[in-house]
């Protein structure tokens, strides 16, 4: 256990706190936060602290080089039961691989998981309670040191935000537009990173996709524009003669915690789950002959949401024939039910949050 400040004006934030009925994603933040400071090589103190603006110099190294890594984890309160949080370790691994590669100081498990968990044992009356609405938390480090050359900084802060949050979830299925022209990530890239400037790079082909009618994007490789990778914010599955592929992890991937999860629950269910480079020409040919009747996303923010088409820029479209989804509406609920403490957890993936007050 590490040492944390509680600044006790969180106690009057928390109590004025209200829900407001509709909820959306990341729209509505909770009442407190948390932040730790890294400066001369190491850490400093963790504290609680009420939601607020910060203050940085306009020099500071975020803003200009875009050293900046974020998580993103769910705590779930249904029918009184919580708050649980799903996999939190798998998180904390990861955001020291992206702080790796952005060259960022690791942070300490301890710190981690206890500005995190802190915020839900706080916030547990902020954890929304109907199915499919959860706590979203949001842990994030960035580059403070005041300078412009361009060398990574020496200082940087960690803060983990969080924000009650509305299903993503639409069983109408998602429209996709398969990118073949930009490219989000490349060998030897961040794309296995979660770091901000992936995200901005996705952005402009949000844009193109949107303005044709479509969701999402579906990213290919950047070296041949041949293979399927994933979506600007979920990873990517298919059905094929009821065999669950998705695409062979690369350094341009991210390695989604809600993938390894469905692989794992696939295939205690005894689904066949391969993993493989996943042409785009053969997809789109298994979809035309119905070989591939079903495809979804995944990620934390969405679970899993089916696919109702995938579609070039001239317009063609390859609709997927069962895109209600049977595995993947089956393969949500048991995720689901996991999370939201409903069901077994032969995997012990689901860990409780004793509440705290103040
Ligand atoms: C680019 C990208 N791919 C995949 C995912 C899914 O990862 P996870 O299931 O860990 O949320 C995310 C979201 O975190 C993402 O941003």
């Amino acid at each position: 256990m590490i040492q944390v400040r509680i600044d006790p004006a969180i106690k009057n934030v928390i109590d004025n706190f209200r829900l407001p009925e509709n909820l959306g994603f990341g729209n509505i933040m909770a009442p407190i936060m948390a932040s730790c400071s890294y400066e001369n090589g190491k850490w400093g103190e963790l504290e609680i602290i009420p939601y607020g603006p910060i203050s940085m110099y306009p020099n500071a190294k975020v803003l200009h080089y875009a050293q900046e890594i974020f998580e993103g984890m769910k705590a779930y309160r249904i029918d009184g039961k919580g708050p649980f949080i799903f996999r939190p370790a798998e998180n904390f691994l990861r955001f020291n691989r992206s702080a790796e590669r952005m060259a960022m100081p690791h942070i300490p498990k301890d710190i981690f998981l206890q500005a995190t968990f802190d915020l839900i044992a706080y916030c547990s009356k902020v954890v929304p309670s109907h199915s499919g609405e959860s706590l979203y938390l949001r842990p994030f480090m960035f580059a403070t040191e005041e300078a412009l050359g361009i060398k990574p900084s020496e200082k940087f802060r960690f803060m983990v935000i969080a924000s009650p949050s509305g299903s993503y979830f639409t069983s109408e299925g998602l429209s996709v537009l398969i990118e073949r022209f930009a490219a989000r990530a490349f060998p030897g890239g961040t794309g296995f990173a979660k770091a901000g400037g992936n995200y901005a790079a996705s952005l402009l082909a949000a844009i193109k996709a949107k303005n044709m009618g479509y969701v999402q994007t579906l990213w290919l490789d950047g070296r041949e524009r041949k293979y399927i990778e994933e979506m600007s914010g979920m990873n990517f599955f298919a059905v094929i003669d009821g065999a669950l592929h998705t695409p062979l992890l690369n350094d341009s991937i991210l390695d989604g915690i809600t993938r390894r999860s469905i692989m794992t629950l696939a295939q205690d269910k005894g689904i066949n789950v391969i993993e493989r480079k996943m042409d785009i020409e053969e997809l789109l040919k298994d979809i035309k002959a119905e070989r591939c009747t079903e495809a979804f996303a995944c990620g934390t923010a969405a679970i899993i949401a089916p696919i109702n088409f995938l579609a070039e820029e001239n317009g063609e479209r390859f609709p997927l024939k069962n895109h209600e989804g049977k595995i993947s509406i089956e393969l949500r609920e048991d995720l689901l039910a996991l999370q939201e403490g409903r069901a077994k957890d032969p995997y012990h993936w689901v860990e409780y949050i004793e509440p705290k007050s103040i």
